[in-house]
């Protein structure tokens, strides 16, 4: 695998959605995290909500006991959740804000203000083995304030990027550079996610220090027209092609 190759961790909380919008079993999200990982998708990522509104438990043990790349946990900092992760032992877990009301994943944590609560919780996920990502925006005190917890990385969200337009976006383009180059300077690992598509994947895949991108509601949209593998394919390439 070439240094320069961006991981690529497919989200199939949306599969989910789909499923739980008439109850049983189908689609099922295992059954699309063994595609994803069949298309080359370098890990699953999986969002187990308070309120379970797509993934559920019984999807996060499954996919435990059957994939073979890495799962990449999305939890809300809760002792329940603290509690599945550190029974179940994800590669990773990516500590997220969590609102009941919002549609998704609106913003970053604010890592400076949860300080404390927030030690806690990337303290006993560490002890617990579970690697532990901050899902932040790209703001250089939130990185500082993430390193000095001793989180092992971070996700910059990328929704404002992808949501504005023109000299906007290249405005929060500028932000994400800022940030990742920041994360490197640190040496924190440093990842993106959020909204990211066809159209915007490539502008932010040429910031040469994100590692890895963590995409889902695009390419299973994108799944309903042309499937999975080949949506999974063309972001790779798309990935590729933006690091030469
Ligand atoms: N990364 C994190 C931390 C997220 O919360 C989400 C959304 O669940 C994503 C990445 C993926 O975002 P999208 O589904 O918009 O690609």
């Amino acid at each position: 695998m070439a240094e320069d190759r961006i991981r690529l961790g497919v989200n199939i909380d949306h599969v989910a959605t789909v499923r739980n919008a008439r109850g049983g079993f189908h689609p099922d999200p295992l059954r699309a995290a063994l595609l994803a990982e069949e298309a080359g998708a370098d890990g699953i990522t999986a969002h187990l909500r308070e309120d379970r509104r797509h993934i559920v438990d019984e999807d996060i043990e499954r996919l435990m006991a059957n994939i073979s790349i890495p799962l990449n946990f999305e939890m809300a900092a809760t002792e329940e959740m603290l509690k599945i992760a550190s029974r179940l032992k994800p590669a990773s877990a990516c500590i997220v804000p969590e609102k009941r009301e919002e549609l998704t994943t609106e913003g970053g944590l604010d890592v400076i203000s949860g300080y404390d609560n927030l030690k806690v919780y990337i303290g006993k996920l560490k002890q617990a083995g579970v690697s532990v990502s901050l899902f932040i925006d790209p703001d250089l005190d939130q990185i500082k304030a993430s390193k000095e917890l001793g989180a092992d990385k971070v996700e910059l969200h990328t929704g404002s990027y992808v949501d504005a337009e023109g000299k906007n976006q290249e405005d929060e383009l500028e932000r994400l550079r800022a940030g990742a180059k920041y994360c490197g300077e640190i040496n924190l690992e440093v990842h993106a996610g959020h909204g990211l598509n066809y159209d915007t994947v490539e502008a932010v895949a040429k910031i040469p220090e994100f590692t890895e991108f963590n995409i889902g509601h695009f390419l299973m949209g994108e799944a309903i027209f042309v499937g999975l593998e080949e949506t999974i394919l063309k972001m790779r390439e798309l990935m590729d092609k933006a690091r030469g």
